[in-house]
């Protein structure tokens, strides 16, 4: 297992790069630094700063396919776009048609955007993604085609914190037991190893989002937590952080996982791990279902071992809602679902009606930034660069947002186009073969706005040129 490492020594690469936590290069995640997890993710729109128009793209269109939230429609309603809404997914045909023309669109999880429906979408800026996962687009292509997509990781961590709270109570309390025994018209009263979980010790592994948010709730019902993490974070409340996971599994009553799924942390509790738990502990999974040797856990909750466990993810979990939970989906179904005081829940950490309006306001806000202003912040396929807003009185300035292929010589190209003008701030930054470049530009005569945009046009690598002013 590796410990911890001091922020200090992360310090001065952390804007650059994914964090890498020890001597192991140990990721924390595949696509977020330590910077992402506690900066505000997308800038808000304050009105302290000069609304800029776009110079060629006209009104803003958006495309909003499978019921994305009421806040999101509110947020592109007060910014003037034409909103297209629609509760479903299209087939792929429809869609084609459908994002002909749009600049911007929003879905979840079941529309498809692959590079054969990317490739007709000729006005396509940003795909908003209403939902944690991104997979259901094509993010190379769209990265290629300088699409930046945005999506909501962070936005249910309130509602999993909940949710584990609940399940510690539940498990301690044997509440799933006793409710199916009543449902069942079975009376069995008893008090016989239920517990209360005032004085006990929670054991968190993975201190980001959703640990630090259960860690408060945890403490506010008068657990002792303590915590484990490849990074060293500080405690919130009185937590304690523990130098490895065997310190935290050898001293916890519960221990909750809520850590990424990494080739790190695959099988990270597997029977090594359930044999260091204290006896009679409890085990909970809401992270990912890789994360626990579930054959193992079997064993350690038939030997009583461990006196319960709560499973929201598991390594293969039905497309849609259905009798579908079978040993055709995973082989061990019947034999965990056999168990006593073992809590089975449909992936549902998440899904509460504010985590969805949470998520309409992260991706609303996100698309509506790149769109007004260009900030690509939060893009998961994108170079992310943002530069500050423009003071309210400021004339003759424009900002430029010019993204091109990522090859020798480009600045060179695009600065001397923009050398008449005074550069007041630029920012680039690159990411595979993809870069992205913002600039806003004093002195500029609105009548030379279209012969600058022309001529950036122009240039060799130049993937989308915008002009805001
Ligand atoms: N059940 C659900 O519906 C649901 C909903 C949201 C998130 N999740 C899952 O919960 C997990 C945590 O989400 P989050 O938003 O808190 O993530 P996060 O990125 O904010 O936090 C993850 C933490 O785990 C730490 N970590 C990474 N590798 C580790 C390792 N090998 N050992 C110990 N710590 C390690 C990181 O340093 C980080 O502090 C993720 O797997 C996410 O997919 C599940």
């Amino acid at each position: 297992m590796t410990s911890p490492v001091p922020i200090s020594t992360l310090s001065n690469s952390l804007k650059q790069t994914s964090l890498t936590t020890s001597p192991n290069a140990v990721s924390t995640s595949p696509t977020t630094s330590y910077l992402d997890q506690y900066r505000p993710r997308t800038k808000s729109i304050t009105k302290s700063t000069k609304t800029l128009k776009p110079f060629s793209t006209g009104d803003i269109k958006i495309l909003l396919l499978e019921n994305v939230n009421q806040t999101a429609i509110d947020i592109f309603g007060a910014q003037g776009y034409q909103v297209e809404f629609h509760k479903t997914s299209l087939g792929e045909e429809e869609l084609i048609e459908k994002i002909k023309d749009v600049h911007a669109i929003g879905i979840r999880s079941k529309t498809k955007l692959t590079a054969n429906v990317l490739k007709h979408a000729k006005n396509l800026l940003v795909i908003g993604c209403f939902c944690i996962g991104t997979n259901q687009v094509d993010l190379e292509y769209a990265a290629k085609a300088g699409i930046a997509v945005f999506n909501s990781p962070f936005s249910n961590s309130r509602s999993v914190a909940e949710l584990v709270i609940c399940e510690i109570i539940a498990l301690s309390r044997q509440l799933g037991d006793r409710s199916m025994e009543l449902h069942n018209g079975v009376w069995n009263k008893v008090s016989a190893k239920c517990w209360e979980i005032r004085g006990k010790t929670l054991g968190i592994v993975g201190y980001g989002h959703i640990g630090s948010q259960l860690s408060v709730l945890a403490e506010a019902f008068g657990m002792n937590v303590i915590y484990y993490d490849v990074l060293m974070i500080m405690a919130l409340g009185t937590a304690k952080q523990v130098s490895s996971l065997n310190e935290l599994l050898a001293k916890s009553d519960f221990v909750t996982l809520h850590v990424p799924e990494t080739p790190e942390t695959k099988n990270m509790i597997s029977t090594p791990q359930l044999a260091t738990m204290k006896d009679g502990a409890y085990l909970l999974n809401n992270a990912r279902g890789t994360v626990v040797d579930i054959p193992a856990l079997i064993d350690a909750l038939k030997v009583g071992k461990l006196a319960g466990a709560a499973l929201d993810v598991y390594p293969h979990e039905p497309a849609k809602n259905g009798p579908l939970f079978n040993n055709e989906l995973n082989e061990w179904t019947s034999e965990l679902q056999s168990l006593k005081n073992v809590i089975l829940t449909p992936h549902i950490g998440g899904s509460t009606e504010e985590a969805q309006s949470a998520i309409g306001v992260e991706v609303g806000t996100a698309l509506t930034s790149y769109i007004n202003e260009g900030s690509s912040i939060g893009a998961v396929n994108f170079p992310e660069v943002s530069l500050r807003g423009l003071d309210l009185d400021q004339e003759n300035v424009v900002r430029v947002l010019y993204i091109h292929q990522n090859v020798p010589g480009v600045l060179r190209t695009v600065n001397e186009i923009l050398s008449s003008y005074n550069i007041e701030k630029q920012f680039s930054d690159s990411r595979g073969d993809i870069a992205y470049l913002m600039a806003d530009i004093s002195g500029v005569n609105l009548q030379e706005i279209k012969s600058l945009y022309e001529k950036l046009e122009n240039t060799p690598y130049k993937i989308i040129t915008r002009l805001l002013y």
